[in-house]
């Protein structure tokens, strides 16, 4: 990121359909990700659990449907969510992420997708994609956790939009206000989901100050 100029946390606060997260619980797990002493293991729960507290939020607005039960005392009307819930993780970071969305939401897809950017021609490739052929959702989480120059996440909607779905969300832990901006701008449609803001990119593409590398974090290899 050496010489590129990079928008500043206040820039980006105003953007209409990025939502931080204020919860006291997600602070206290962030500070816990982030320490460089938390051990792997540990790394990967808290990860798991952070995608759980995100996904209560970014699940708020879903629609639902009326459905009618009897309780042990007498019928009612209550609700089921109306449609599918597709969740993107990209790989490999994105897995715990999609983890602890699966512990709120049981009943969803996962659709694996892996991309890599070819440095020359700087389009995104999909070295995996196991994206279903029938698509019938009501909304697709695309997840990956750190959100640093904007690159993978904007192709990931791309790819997501491209194979007909309508609404989509993004969701990471940390964002770096570029990546924030760029993604925004690209896709204004989308409402994106991140546990916290940080200040900058470093010259290596790190969000500083970050947590590190989210994949070697989760997986143990450094
Ligand atoms: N990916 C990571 O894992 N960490 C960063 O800081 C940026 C991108």
């Amino acid at each position: 990121m050496q010489g590129i100029p990079q928008p500043g946390r206040t820039e980006v606060l105003q953007l209409p359909r990025v939502h931080i997260s204020r919860h006291p619980v997600m602070a206290h797990k962030m500070t816990l990700l982030r320490n460089k002493e938390t051990p792997t293991s540990q790394f990967y729960r808290l990860v798991k659990e952070i995608g759980s507290l995100i996904a209560y939020e970014a699940t708020a607005g879903l629609a639902l449907r009326e459905k009618t039960i009897e309780t042990p005392l007498e019928q009612m009307q209550g609700y089921k969510l109306a449609g599918g819930i597709g969740i993107t993780p990209i790989l490999r970071a994105g897995l715990g992420l999609a983890e602890g969305f699966r512990e709120v939401l049981h009943d969803v897809q996962i659709w694996h997708l892996g991309l890599r950017r070819d440095e020359r021609t700087l389009q995104a490739l999909e070295y995996y994609n196991r994206l279903p052929h029938k698509v019938d959702l009501q909304i697709c989480y695309a997840v990956d956790p750190m959100l640093a120059t904007g690159g993978s996440a904007i192709d990931a909607v791309n790819i997501l939009k491209a194979k007909g779905i309508k609404r989509i969300s993004f969701v990471c832990i940390i964002a770096a206000p570029y990546g924030l901006l760029k993604l925004s701008e690209a896709h204004p449609d989308i409402d994106i989901y991140i546990a916290a803001l940080d200040e900058r990119l470093n010259d290596q593409g790190y969000i500083v100050p970050g947590l590190g590398d989210a994949g070697d974090r989760q997986f143990g290899t450094f």
